[in-house]
């Protein structure tokens, strides 16, 4: 869903055979099929990125499927919002595991096949780590994490001519603000009204805003970008 699934479709436009793995069957079948429909090469991989042995095993069939791999995005990621006060476990562990572990998981289980491409990585941060929120602390701890991994990720990589860059997207319209809000109307309009009164460019992101940037650091045209932090968030990062 959301910018995962826009980047899918932009790096199937640009060229690309996208492999979508994600845990939500349906919705990943559809954004394939459509890429199917448009004449690129797609395929669904399921992986619950909160299972060591579910990324494991995708690494294992995706092996089975391609010789290499010139390209991985660590998308996903969830949202839980408590205070530091309210935060219970159920709010630390998935957070974390998916958000900042799976990244790592995800790109020790497809190494191999990145060595070979080389495949660069992109990981997805959030302006989360650079601003203060209330109520998000677990959330934009994992997003900072995702900057050092990124950075370690880098330097360890990048003798078999691989690179690794963060993209810290701002506020973007996808079912992450919305898919569990009780009122998405009055929550978008809450968001607007925020990045109007903060951000320098007054309104949300689009996802394929966030994918256009993703695809570029993929590509050749960012061969001297690497540890990069890219922030695309409207200009958010100034206040
Ligand atoms: N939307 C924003 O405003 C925003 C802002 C900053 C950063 N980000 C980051 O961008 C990335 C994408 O966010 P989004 O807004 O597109 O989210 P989204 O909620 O729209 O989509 C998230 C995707 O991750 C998948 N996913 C969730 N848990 C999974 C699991 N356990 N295993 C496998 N797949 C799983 C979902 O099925 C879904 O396809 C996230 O890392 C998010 O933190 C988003």
């Amino acid at each position: 869903m959301g910018i995962g699934a826009a980047t899918a479709s932009r790096l199937a436009g640009d060229g690309a055979a996208v492999i979508v793995a994600d845990c939500n069957e349906e919705a990943a079948q559809k954004k394939v099929s459509e890429i199917q429909g448009s004449g690129a090469e797609a395929w669904f991989q399921y992986v619950d990125l909160s299972s060591p042995s579910s990324i494991e095993k995708m690494g294992r069939e995706v092996t089975e499927c391609v010789p290499c791999l010139h390209g991985l995005v660590n998308n996903a990621g969830i949202l839980r919002t408590a205070s530091i006060a309210e935060t219970g476990d159920s709010d630390w562990e998935p957070q974390i595991t998916i958000n900042l572990r799976a990244p790592a998981l995800c790109t020790k289980a497809l190494l191999p096949l990145l060595r070979k491409g080389p495949g660069h990585i992109v990981n997805l941060s959030s302006e989360g780590a650079f601003i203060a929120h209330e109520n998000r602390w677990v959330y934009t701890a994992s997003k900072a994490g995702i900057l050092a991994l990124t950075r370690n990720m880098a330097r360890e990589f990048v003798g078999y001519g691989m690179r690794a860059n963060t993209v810290a997207p701002g506020w973007t319209v996808t079912e992450m603000h919305f898919l569990r809000s009780e009122d998405p109307a009055a929550k978008k309009a809450e968001l607007e009204s925020i990045q109007r009164d903060t951000g320098v460019i007054p309104r949300l992101a689009r996802p394929q805003e966030i994918a256009a940037v993703i695809a570029f650091l993929l590509s050749d045209d960012a061969s001297y970008m690497t540890a990069s932090i890219v922030h695309v968030d409207g200009g958010r990062i100034t206040s």
